[in-house]
């Protein structure tokens, strides 16, 4: 179906989630001859954060990149903001699209919402109820200020009911990581020879990933952590695979840890490679959004290093559990879910998320 649409669209991104989740809707504008723009604020400008997934999603380049690099939130916040107001104003969309809940995408709600351009907010209706991180103020404030809500679950769209958003601007569409998981997973399998670059077999390793700032920041924290994965060497005797974020990196470094050489740490991957390490993991653990609905979608049990997540839904199917950080805990959990049969329905949706966002949006904006 196409759209016919004079239309424009600002689709705004900066780091890899949201590369990696706007590509549906992307690639449906180009399909569907949409007109579109991509401005990148380069939140995220290392190669194997950033340019890696455009090249392996094959994305247009950005109109616009903003260089705007790494900083402390009202630094990041501040320079986002001035930068995009200009382009908008200067491009005049008739919509701005933003997804999840980054510094990124808060600077990209106010600057649209401010200059009175319609907003839509794609992972709408998210939430941990942990106020100290910070993605939980840049999702509160985002919703609260679009003109469309693209909840992914039923669940999602009644935290936003209850907060008094108008069921008017609220459309349930299921999550883009749907999509984009099943777009790359055949050619992940084709293309990808991570297992054998890293010597380890299906099913045999367990894949960790762990970058969240309240996670990594403190000491106490992250060695608790890190001990968590000794704990699970010397029960399983099995690789644990942990492709490190650079905050993580940073902070090994800075907080002068010795990592086992149990655990083999490796620089991130591509897409197509995280994907084949996680559907042929034992079981992965993790404190990321994305890499728990990837789980869940591929069948593959999850422990979240976490007290709370905003993804309650993979809780709710038995494909996910929240562990904490406590050392101990973390073995229970894994205990728990490592025989876990691996049957549970994909909560986010059938993968038509792209097509219903492009559809609601171009129907409703005037
Ligand atoms: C950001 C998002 C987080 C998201 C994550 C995805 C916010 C508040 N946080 O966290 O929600 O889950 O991206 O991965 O928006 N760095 C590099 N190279 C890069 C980017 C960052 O080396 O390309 C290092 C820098 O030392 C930087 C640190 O990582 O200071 C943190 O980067 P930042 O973008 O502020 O936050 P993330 O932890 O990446
Ligand atoms: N990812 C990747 N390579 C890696 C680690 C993660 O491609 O080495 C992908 C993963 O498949 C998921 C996304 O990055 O789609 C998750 O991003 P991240 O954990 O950085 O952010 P969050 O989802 O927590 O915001």
């Amino acid at each position: 179906m196409k759209f016919y649409t004079n239309k424009k669209i600002c689709i705004i991104l900066g780091t890899r989630p949201e590369i990696i989740k706007m590509s549906p809707i992307i690639k449906a504008c180009k399909k569907q001859k949409i007109k579109f723009f991509i401005l990148h604020t380069n939140q995220h400008y290392s190669e194997s954060l950033d340019k890696i997934f455009f090249k392996e999603l094959r994305l247009p380049q950005a109109k616009y990149n903003l260089k705007i690099g790494s900083g402390s939130h009202a630094e990041e916040v501040g320079r986002m903001l001035i930068n995009i107001e200009k382009i908008l104003v200067k491009e005049t969309p008739n919509i701005v699209l933003v997804e999840g809940d980054t510094n990124t995408v808060l600077a990209g709600a106010l600057a649209a919402a401010k200059l009175n351009i319609k907003l839509g907010h794609i992972e709408a209706g998210l939430r941990s109820y942990f106020r100290k991180m910070p993605e939980e103020i840049n999702r509160i404030l985002t919703d609260h200020c679009s003109d469309f809500l693209f909840a992914p679950t039923k669940n999602a769209k009644n935290i936003l009911l209850k907060e008094g958003i108008s069921s008017k601007k609220i459309f349930i569409t299921g999550n883009t990581i749907v999509e984009a998981v099943h777009q790359n997973l055949k050619l992940a399998n084709k293309k990808s020879k991570i297992l054998s670059r890293l010597k380890i077999q299906k099913e045999n390793y367990f894949l960790v990933t762990i970058h969240r700032s309240e996670n990594v920041d403190k000491i106490e924290g992250l060695k608790e952590i890190l001990e968590g994965l000794d704990l699970i060497y010397m029960r399983f005797n099995l690789p644990i695979i942990y492709p490190v974020h650079p905050r993580t990196k940073k902070m090994i470094k800075k907080f002068k840890l010795r990592i086992s050489k149990n655990i083999k740490l490796i620089e991130p991957v591509g897409f197509l490679d995280f994907l084949k390490l996680e559907a042929n993991a034992k079981l992965i653990l993790t404190d990321s959004g994305g890499v728990q609905e990837e789980a869940c979608i591929l069948q593959v049990p999850c422990v979240t290093l976490r007290e709370n997540t905003e993804r309650p839904e993979t809780l709710e199917v038995k494909g996910n559990i929240l562990s904490g950080c406590d050392s101990r805990k973390i073995l229970k959990c894994v205990l728990k879910m490592i025989n876990k049969k691996r049957n549970w329905k994909n909560p986010f949706g059938s993968g038509d998320a792209s097509k219903k966002i492009l559809k609601l949006f171009l129907k409703n904006a005037k």
